[in-house]
Protein backbone atom coordinates (compact mmCIF):
# COMPACT_ATOMS: atom_id res chain seq x y z
CA UNK A 1 0.00 0.00 0.00
CA UNK A 2 1.15 3.79 -0.89
CA UNK A 3 2.17 5.61 2.05
CA UNK A 4 0.10 9.13 2.57
CA UNK A 5 3.47 10.70 1.16
CA UNK A 6 3.66 8.62 -1.93
CA UNK A 7 -0.17 9.35 -2.71
CA UNK A 8 0.41 12.92 -2.38
CA UNK A 9 3.87 13.26 -4.16
CA UNK A 10 3.13 10.45 -6.97
CA UNK A 11 -0.30 12.51 -8.08
CA UNK A 12 -0.42 13.67 -11.78
CA UNK A 13 -3.15 14.94 -13.44
CA UNK A 14 -4.14 12.10 -15.87
CA UNK A 15 -5.90 12.45 -19.38
CA UNK A 16 -5.44 9.54 -20.93
CA UNK A 17 -7.10 6.27 -19.58
CA UNK A 18 -7.44 2.79 -20.53
CA UNK A 19 -10.79 1.63 -21.82
CA UNK A 20 -11.85 0.08 -18.42
CA UNK A 21 -14.43 1.02 -16.38
CA UNK A 22 -14.47 1.57 -12.87
CA UNK A 23 -16.23 -0.54 -10.74
CA UNK A 24 -18.99 1.36 -8.86
CA UNK A 25 -18.01 0.12 -5.88
CA UNK A 26 -14.68 2.03 -6.24
CA UNK A 27 -16.27 5.06 -7.65
CA UNK A 28 -18.25 5.10 -4.18
CA UNK A 29 -15.04 4.57 -2.10
CA UNK A 30 -13.83 8.37 -3.83
CA UNK A 31 -16.92 9.82 -3.17
CA UNK A 32 -17.27 8.47 0.36
CA UNK A 33 -13.82 10.11 0.83
CA UNK A 34 -14.93 13.66 -0.69
CA UNK A 35 -17.75 13.84 1.70
CA UNK A 36 -15.59 13.67 4.78
CA UNK A 37 -14.07 17.13 3.68
CA UNK A 38 -14.71 19.76 5.89
CA UNK A 39 -17.11 22.49 5.06
CA UNK A 40 -18.64 26.04 6.94
CA UNK A 41 -21.03 24.72 9.74
CA UNK A 42 -20.66 21.45 7.81
CA UNK A 43 -22.78 22.30 5.31
CA UNK A 44 -21.28 19.87 3.11
CA UNK A 45 -23.07 21.74 0.39
CA UNK A 46 -20.76 19.63 -2.80
CA UNK A 47 -22.61 17.15 -4.97
CA UNK A 48 -20.64 14.80 -7.66
CA UNK A 49 -23.12 14.60 -10.70
CA UNK A 50 -21.90 11.36 -12.59
CA UNK A 51 -22.34 11.68 -16.59
CA UNK A 52 -24.10 8.72 -17.99
CA UNK A 53 -26.36 9.58 -20.09
CA UNK A 54 -25.12 10.21 -23.95
CA UNK A 55 -27.77 12.26 -24.92
CA UNK A 56 -26.14 14.87 -22.07
CA UNK A 57 -22.74 13.87 -23.18
CA UNK A 58 -23.43 14.86 -26.84
CA UNK A 59 -25.90 17.98 -25.52
CA UNK A 60 -22.54 18.95 -23.59
CA UNK A 61 -20.13 18.70 -26.55
CA UNK A 62 -22.27 20.28 -29.17
CA UNK A 63 -22.85 23.36 -27.14
CA UNK A 64 -18.74 22.83 -26.21
CA UNK A 65 -17.78 22.95 -29.98
CA UNK A 66 -20.27 25.80 -30.49
CA UNK A 67 -18.76 27.90 -27.81
CA UNK A 68 -15.28 27.13 -29.44
CA UNK A 69 -16.83 28.00 -33.05
CA UNK A 70 -18.23 31.46 -30.78
CA UNK A 71 -14.38 32.45 -29.89
CA UNK A 72 -12.81 31.71 -33.33
CA UNK A 73 -15.57 34.40 -34.66
CA UNK A 74 -14.54 36.60 -31.92
CA UNK A 75 -10.96 36.13 -32.00
CA UNK A 76 -10.96 36.69 -35.70
CA UNK A 77 -11.43 40.45 -35.91
CA UNK A 78 -8.87 40.96 -33.08
CA UNK A 79 -5.37 42.59 -34.77
CA UNK A 80 -2.86 40.25 -33.30
CA UNK A 81 -5.29 37.27 -32.77
CA UNK A 82 -2.99 34.72 -33.36
CA UNK A 83 -1.95 33.71 -29.41
CA UNK A 84 -5.32 33.89 -28.52
CA UNK A 85 -6.36 31.77 -31.06
CA UNK A 86 -3.45 29.67 -30.12
CA UNK A 87 -4.62 29.61 -26.50
CA UNK A 88 -7.93 28.87 -27.30
CA UNK A 89 -7.23 25.71 -29.35
CA UNK A 90 -5.23 24.83 -26.51
CA UNK A 91 -7.98 25.20 -24.18
CA UNK A 92 -9.86 23.20 -26.56
CA UNK A 93 -7.65 20.03 -26.42
CA UNK A 94 -7.06 20.30 -22.24
CA UNK A 95 -11.01 20.07 -22.17
CA UNK A 96 -12.07 17.26 -25.08
CA UNK A 97 -10.82 14.41 -23.21
CA UNK A 98 -13.38 14.33 -20.82
CA UNK A 99 -16.13 13.44 -23.44
CA UNK A 100 -13.60 10.02 -23.78
CA UNK A 101 -12.84 9.49 -19.83
CA UNK A 102 -14.64 6.21 -18.69
CA UNK A 103 -15.84 8.32 -16.21
CA UNK A 104 -16.88 11.68 -16.11
CA UNK A 105 -18.48 13.92 -13.48
CA UNK A 106 -19.60 17.62 -12.92
CA UNK A 107 -19.12 18.96 -9.05
CA UNK A 108 -21.33 21.34 -7.90
CA UNK A 109 -22.42 23.16 -4.91
CA UNK A 110 -26.29 23.39 -3.88
CA UNK A 111 -27.26 26.85 -4.46
CA UNK A 112 -29.67 27.61 -1.31
CA UNK A 113 -26.66 27.42 1.33
CA UNK A 114 -26.81 30.27 3.70
CA UNK A 115 -23.51 31.06 5.16
CA UNK A 116 -22.33 33.34 7.93
CA UNK A 117 -21.84 36.05 6.15
CA UNK A 118 -25.32 35.59 4.05
CA UNK A 119 -26.92 35.52 7.20
CA UNK A 120 -25.45 39.17 8.13
CA UNK A 121 -25.96 40.14 4.91
CA UNK A 122 -29.68 39.12 5.40
CA UNK A 123 -29.94 41.19 8.36
CA UNK A 124 -28.72 44.19 7.07
CA UNK A 125 -25.43 43.88 8.64
CA UNK A 126 -23.20 43.57 5.61
CA UNK A 127 -23.66 45.14 1.60
CA UNK A 128 -22.24 41.81 0.19
CA UNK A 129 -22.20 38.52 0.81
CA UNK A 130 -18.03 38.96 0.60
CA UNK A 131 -17.44 35.65 1.74
CA UNK A 132 -19.87 32.83 0.03
CA UNK A 133 -18.79 31.86 -2.98
CA UNK A 134 -14.90 31.86 -1.64
CA UNK A 135 -16.58 28.90 1.10
CA UNK A 136 -18.41 27.44 -1.52
CA UNK A 137 -15.43 27.13 -3.23
CA UNK A 138 -13.12 25.91 -1.05
CA UNK A 139 -15.20 23.15 -0.12
CA UNK A 140 -15.36 22.09 -3.80
CA UNK A 141 -11.43 22.02 -3.70
CA UNK A 142 -11.42 19.76 -0.42
CA UNK A 143 -14.14 17.71 -1.54
CA UNK A 144 -12.20 16.78 -4.71
CA UNK A 145 -8.82 16.41 -2.65
CA UNK A 146 -10.80 13.29 -1.03
CA UNK A 147 -11.52 11.84 -4.56
CA UNK A 148 -8.48 12.24 -6.56
CA UNK A 149 -6.26 10.96 -3.07
CA UNK A 150 -8.47 8.21 -2.55
CA UNK A 151 -8.39 7.17 -6.54
CA UNK A 152 -4.66 7.38 -6.36
CA UNK A 153 -4.76 5.12 -3.10
CA UNK A 154 -6.72 2.66 -5.32
CA UNK A 155 -5.08 3.17 -8.57
CA UNK A 156 -7.55 5.74 -10.38
CA UNK A 157 -5.87 8.80 -11.66
CA UNK A 158 -8.31 11.84 -11.93
CA UNK A 159 -8.29 15.60 -13.95
CA UNK A 160 -10.46 17.81 -13.14
CA UNK A 161 -11.37 20.78 -15.43
CA UNK A 162 -12.33 24.38 -15.87
CA UNK A 163 -11.65 25.34 -19.29
CA UNK A 164 -14.97 23.06 -20.80
CA UNK A 165 -16.89 25.31 -18.61
CA UNK A 166 -15.63 28.62 -20.56
CA UNK A 167 -16.69 27.02 -24.05
CA UNK A 168 -20.18 25.62 -22.71
CA UNK A 169 -22.90 28.92 -21.86
CA UNK A 170 -25.87 26.56 -21.11
CA UNK A 171 -24.32 24.19 -18.59
CA UNK A 172 -27.42 24.58 -15.72
CA UNK A 173 -30.41 23.78 -18.55
CA UNK A 174 -27.81 20.56 -19.66
CA UNK A 175 -27.69 19.38 -16.70
CA UNK A 176 -31.21 20.15 -15.14
CA UNK A 177 -30.57 19.97 -11.88
CA UNK A 178 -31.45 23.83 -11.05
CA UNK A 179 -30.59 23.49 -7.68
CA UNK A 180 -26.93 22.85 -8.04
CA UNK A 181 -24.16 25.02 -9.80
CA UNK A 182 -21.68 23.36 -11.53
CA UNK A 183 -18.47 24.60 -10.80
CA UNK A 184 -15.78 21.92 -12.79
CA UNK A 185 -15.71 18.16 -14.14
CA UNK A 186 -13.42 15.96 -13.21
CA UNK A 187 -12.88 12.85 -15.33
CA UNK A 188 -11.61 9.40 -13.49
CA UNK A 189 -10.30 6.03 -15.07
CA UNK A 190 -7.30 3.86 -15.10
CA UNK A 191 -4.17 5.47 -16.44
CA UNK A 192 -2.92 5.55 -19.64
CA UNK A 193 0.12 7.53 -19.59
CA UNK A 194 2.91 8.73 -17.06
CA UNK A 195 2.64 12.59 -17.39
CA UNK A 196 6.20 14.20 -17.66
CA UNK A 197 8.30 15.68 -14.69
CA UNK A 198 6.82 19.40 -14.12
CA UNK A 199 8.57 21.57 -11.43
CA UNK A 200 6.12 22.17 -8.18
CA UNK A 201 7.50 25.04 -5.92
CA UNK A 202 8.99 24.48 -2.40
CA UNK A 203 8.96 25.18 1.20
CA UNK A 204 10.95 27.85 0.69
CA UNK A 205 8.75 29.51 -1.91
CA UNK A 206 5.29 28.86 -0.54
CA UNK A 207 5.74 29.20 2.98
CA UNK A 208 5.54 32.69 4.60
CA UNK A 209 6.29 34.30 8.12
CA UNK A 210 4.87 37.50 9.36
C1 LIG B 1 -9.21 24.52 -10.73
C2 LIG B 1 -8.49 23.67 -11.74
C3 LIG B 1 -8.90 23.69 -13.06
C4 LIG B 1 -8.26 22.88 -14.00
N1 LIG B 1 -8.76 22.84 -15.26
C5 LIG B 1 -8.19 22.01 -16.17
C6 LIG B 1 -8.74 21.90 -17.47
O1 LIG B 1 -9.72 22.52 -17.83
N2 LIG B 1 -8.16 21.02 -18.32
C7 LIG B 1 -7.07 20.27 -17.97
O2 LIG B 1 -6.60 19.48 -18.79
N3 LIG B 1 -6.52 20.36 -16.73
C8 LIG B 1 -7.07 21.20 -15.82
N4 LIG B 1 -6.57 21.27 -14.55
C9 LIG B 1 -5.38 20.46 -14.19
C10 LIG B 1 -4.13 21.33 -14.16
O3 LIG B 1 -3.74 21.65 -15.48
C11 LIG B 1 -3.01 20.55 -13.42
O4 LIG B 1 -3.39 20.33 -12.09
C12 LIG B 1 -1.68 21.31 -13.43
O5 LIG B 1 -1.18 21.47 -14.73
C13 LIG B 1 -0.63 20.63 -12.58
O6 LIG B 1 -0.42 19.30 -13.01
P1 LIG B 1 -0.62 18.06 -12.03
O7 LIG B 1 -2.07 18.05 -11.59
O8 LIG B 1 -0.26 16.85 -12.85
O9 LIG B 1 0.28 18.25 -10.84
C14 LIG B 1 -7.18 22.06 -13.60
C15 LIG B 1 -6.77 22.05 -12.26
C16 LIG B 1 -7.42 22.84 -11.34
C17 LIG B 1 -7.00 22.77 -9.89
Amino acid sequence: MKSFNQLVEKRRSIRKYTPEIPSEELIRQMIACAGMAPSPSNIQPVRFIRIRSGKVKDHLRQSFTSGHEKFLALVKDLKSGKPLLNRINAYKRYSEFMFNAPVLFAVGVVKDVSGFSKTLLDAGLLKDDLRGDTDLDISIGLALKGFILKGESIGLGSCILTAPLVFIDDMESIVGLPDISVKCFITTGYPDETPPYIEKRGIKDIYLEI
